[in-house]
């Protein structure tokens, strides 16, 4: 690989968006896949050319380090490498560069720091191969280990899937387990439209939302379409079709800010002339509030269990509780903007982070930049090369305050 150092951020970001890029225009690079191995292995050998020091833990997530005069205490700042399918080049990869150009900035600036940097690059937090999120920021967590069994949808294991990315990684570079930070930042695109709709540049998060995902399986009965009566039809596309409606009239009535999802959708076995008899899908729930969650959780599974006529499977697979930012984080990220003489706009995140797994170990802030009409998870995903550039340059203050002193 050629040596490629760029301070521009978003030069780097265009950059890693080569990896796993579309012919028809976005990226998808899923945990583990050849794109990411070649993006991982991208991001780590630009860190090492950087003078950090490199390593990779047994999940593949990559950490990047500047040791510190008191070298085990650690202040930690990264976000996630993979990305949904069909994705834009800001979300995730935008915290993880952040925090690699920051850090060397500073390295170059003020030599050593007290503290030691580690810049992080997740290897998963999307869900979007395995039934599985966050398993990244899990593993360095220490919250959770991932089944090595769960598969994706070619069945392949996470354990193979992780086993064979990492054969290649540790062939370059060190695979070591990290100890826990004292403290986790997290830079990231909005995702969302507000703070464009407010005019703003910066936006500090006050807490995440509590979600959770489930895959929910119909079962009916296979059978010819020209030749079985309606009445005797065990069609499980109808049920489900039936059941999502139910569904979007429950998350109606809650309201905002309740979001309900069905982003995942298989037919079997998909023929014209066939009835189907099992159709699989996933449902994605939101609020700030974990009791609205958990009471559309229940309405889910009533309404699942009135399907009396078809066998019907709610599998939850991811249970994320609400965090809150830590105030003295959030204040200081505060301080730092209006010193600048800019503005910004608290405000909590719909969408999930790393930093709320992080936040269940150690106190978290993170701090959000504008997205273009509030497109994400979608090629059209933009966020301008000045605001960007501002988020790093704000980071980079909050790393001086917690590293430098
Ligand atoms: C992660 O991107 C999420 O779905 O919130
Ligand atoms: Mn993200
Ligand atoms: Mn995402």
């Amino acid at each position: 690989m050629k040596q490629v150092i760029s301070q521009d951020i978003n030069e780097y970001l265009t950059h890693l968006g080569q990896f796993g890029q579309l012919e028809a225009g976005g990226v998808t690079r899923f945990v583990y896949d050849a794109a990411w191995i070649a993006a991982m292995n991208f991001v780590l050998q630009d860190a090492k050319f950087r003078g950090m020091n490199v390593a990779v833990d047994k999940y593949g997530n990559g950490f990047m380090s500047y040791p510190g005069i008191n070298a085990t205490q650690i202040v930690a700042a990264g976000s996630h490498l993979d990305t949904v399918n069909k994705a834009g080049i800001y979300d995730g990869s935008y915290g993880m560069a952040a925090a690699i150009l920051a850090m060397s900035d500073l390295f170059r600036q003020y030599g050593q720091p007290q503290k030691t940097m580690t810049a992080v690059a997740f290897s998963e937090e999307e869900g979007s191969r395995f039934p599985v999120s966050f398993s990244g920021s899990k593993h360095y967590s220490k919250t959770k280990e991932t089944d090595p069994l769960i598969k994706d949808c070619n069945g392949i294991t996470f354990g193979s899937a992780r086993h064979l990315a990492l054969q290649q990684l540790t062939t370059k570079y060190l695979l070591e387990e990290q100890p826990l930070p004292s403290e986790f930042f997290e830079l990231h695109i909005e995702q969302g439209p507000i703070l464009e709709e407010k005019g703003l540049q910066l936006g500090v998060v006050s807490s995440i939302c509590e979600q959770k995902r489930f895959t929910v399986t119909l079962h009916g009965q296979t059978n010819h379409a020209g030749t079985t009566p309606q009445h005797l039809r065990k069609d499980a596309l109808k049920a489900a079709v039936r059941l999502i409606y139910r569904l979007e009239k429950q998350a109606q009535c809650l309201g905002e800010p309740f979001v309900f999802t069905v982003g995942e959708f298989v037919v079997s076995p998909g023929s014209s002339n066939v009835i189907p008899g099992l159709v699989r899908f996933s449902v994605d729930i939101r609020h700030p509030d974990k009791k609205i969650v958990d009471g559309f959780e229940d309405f889910l599974r009533t309404c699942a269990a009135a399907l009396s006529a078809f066998t019907v499977e709610v599998y939850k697979w991811m249970d994320s509780l609400p965090a809150k930012m830590d105030k003295r984080l959030v204040k200081q990220f505060q301080k730092i903007i209006t010193a600048r003489g800019l503005d910004y706009l608290n405000l909590p995140s719909g969408a999930g982070h790393d930093t709320q797994i992080m936040n269940l170990k150690v106190p978290t802030a993170m701090l959000f930049v504008p997205s273009k009409a509030g497109i994400s998870h979608a090629p059209a995903e933009f966020t301008s090369p000045k605001d960007l550039a501002l988020g790093v340059e704000i980071l980079k203050d909050q790393l001086y305050e917690e590293c430098y002193h």
